[in-house]
């Protein structure tokens, strides 16, 4: 994944240039969020999905960006005083924290807006049909239906109220939908037949599952160091988590039958997936 996040850090280096002048703050609080941290797993995924339909580079990357730019948003609001209020992010102090909560958001609006301006940039080489396609994906996946959806339903559910399968469906909109776009977006730009689509559909289904429990163990048991967040807010705030309704071993068997599910749908592309079904593992056993 560092090839990756090199890679990444290229393009946003480019699309959002430091200002002088009225917008200079703007831009060093969209660049803070941008630039230079985070696991940049979903242009992973993008990109080694497309690898495996030999889709050209330059049109992956661009995909990549931009659904790197809307992750980064999320965090940037999902970190806000009215949202999880945290103050500690990728290392360092969250957005609001350094720009204030006011400018925080402009930089989430700034950042969502430009991964459409990106998708939709002239030179990437992908054709506008696919283009319109993708778009109204990422914004289906990233919107109400998605991830908006699964942040507001995470903010009202305290998990008291809320089973295990609404929980899975909760984590399935705030997570697994930006997840599965990133895999499908691989599969959209190469063509793939409807059985290989289909099969990524599972394998991004089943990793989104397996990588937010993760994120919740974490919470839990990680090492405020190594995750570069605030930890041990899960509880106190409440938040309905399979962690919180299942306990923490049933959780992590539940993410452990799911990295393989996962991995059971890579068969069928067999070598070619050899990098998905690392970080796959990766994932399931990180500390970050
Ligand atoms: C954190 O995502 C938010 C969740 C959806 C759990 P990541 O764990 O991918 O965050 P970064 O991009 O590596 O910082
Ligand atoms: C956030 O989930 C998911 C998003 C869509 C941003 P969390 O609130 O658990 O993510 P972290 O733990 O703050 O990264
Ligand atoms: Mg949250
Ligand atoms: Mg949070
Ligand atoms: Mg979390």
């Amino acid at each position: 994944m560092a090839e990756t996040a090199a890679a990444i850090d290229g393009e946003l280096e480019k699309l959002i240039p430091s200002e002088a002048g009225p917008l200079a703050n703007l831009m060093a609080s969209l660049r803070y969020s941008a630039i230079g941290g985070g696991k940049r797993l979903r242009p992973f995924l993008t990109l080694q999905t497309s690898r495996l339909f030999s889709v050209p580079k330059s049109q992956a990357l661009c995909i990549a960006t931009a659904i790197e730019l809307v992750h980064c948003y999320s965090l940037v609001h999902d970190d806000l005083p009215a949202m999880d209020n945290d103050d500690l992010r990728r290392g360092k102090p969250t957005n609001h924290k350094v720009f204030g909560d006011g400018l925080a958001i402009l930089a989430g609006d700034g950042l969502l807006t430009l991964a459409f301006a990106t998708l939709n940039g002239a030179d990437s080489g992908i054709s506008s049909r696919l283009r319109s396609q993708l778009t109204l994906e990422l914004a289906n996946a990233a919107g109400i239906n998605g991830m908006v959806g699964g942040q507001a339903i995470d903010l009202q559910a305290p998990y008291q109220t809320m089973g295990p399968s609404d929980i899975r469906h909760l984590q399935e909109l705030k997570t697994g939908a930006l997840i599965c776009f990133a895999v499908d977006a691989g599969a959209i730009l190469g063509s793939a037949t409807r059985d290989e689509r289909d099969a990524l559909k599972g394998y991004a289904s089943s990793l989104g599952s397996a990588f937010q429990i993760v994120d919740d163990l974490l919470d839990m048991e990680g090492n405020s160091n190594e995750v570069g967040k605030k930890l041990r807010k899960d509880t106190a705030a409440g938040k309905a988590t399979l962690v919180s309704s299942l306990g923490i071993d049933e959780a992590r068997r539940e993410a452990q039958k799911m990295t393989m599910q996962a991995q059971r749908y890579l068969e069928c592309f067999g070598g070619r997936a050899e990098l998905l079904r690392e970080v796959t593992q990766f994932l399931f056993v990180r500390n970050h």
